[in-house]
């Protein structure tokens, strides 16, 4: 099964909106498999964003991830990766669909709720799963619904 980083992002802490982004993926049928609330600094949040370090907007990006702390997430399930993506939805909440959760609580580019792996990024998932995670804070374990989200048991 493919595993995935997923972050609430400050904005989602200090909103309350840290159990809605749980329950949502929870239901959709991921599993989760970590998770850290923590405060990101100043290091971590440029290593984590550095691919756009260049980019305009980098220090404002850093300074927003750094701003409150946030919930570190690692999910795993079948596609995970591209379905988080999917229901995160686009980049910027003003062009995100109604339904997804950016789509549903943000209005803002620069505080869009959620972080999720890029599924563009070959190995970016397992990347950013080490670059806030140890493995032994990862939990394996089966769902009990888990043979009623998969048809398949060895999906
Ligand atoms: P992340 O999950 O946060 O990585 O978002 P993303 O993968 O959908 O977008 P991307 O990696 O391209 O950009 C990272 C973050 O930078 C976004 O979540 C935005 O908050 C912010 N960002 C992207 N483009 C802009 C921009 O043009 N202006 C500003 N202010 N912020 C931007
Ligand atoms: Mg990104």
């Amino acid at each position: 099964d493919e595993r995935t980083f997923v972050m609430a992002k400050p904005d989602a802490v200090q909103r309350g909106l840290t159990g809605e982004i749980v329950t949502r993926l929870e239901e959709r049928g991921l599993k989760l498999v970590g998770a850290k609330f923590m405060q990101i600094d100043q290091k971590l949040a440029e290593q984590h964003y550095g691919e756009h370090a260049d980019k305009p907007f980098f220090d404002e990006l850093v300074e927003f991830i750094t701003s409150g702390p946030v919930m570190a997430m690692v999910w795993q399930g079948a596609d995970a990766t591209r379905q988080v993506r999917q229901m995160m939805g686009a980049t910027d909440p003003a062009d995100a669909a109604p339904g997804t959760i950016r789509g549903d609580y943000g209005l803002d580019l620069g505080q869009n709720i959620i972080h999720g792996s890029d599924h563009e990024d070959e190995g970016a998932n397992e990347r950013e799963i080490e670059l806030f995670f140890d493995e032994d804070e990862l939990v394996e374990y089966e769902r009990s619904d888990e043979p009623w989200v998969y048809e398949d048991e060895d999906h």
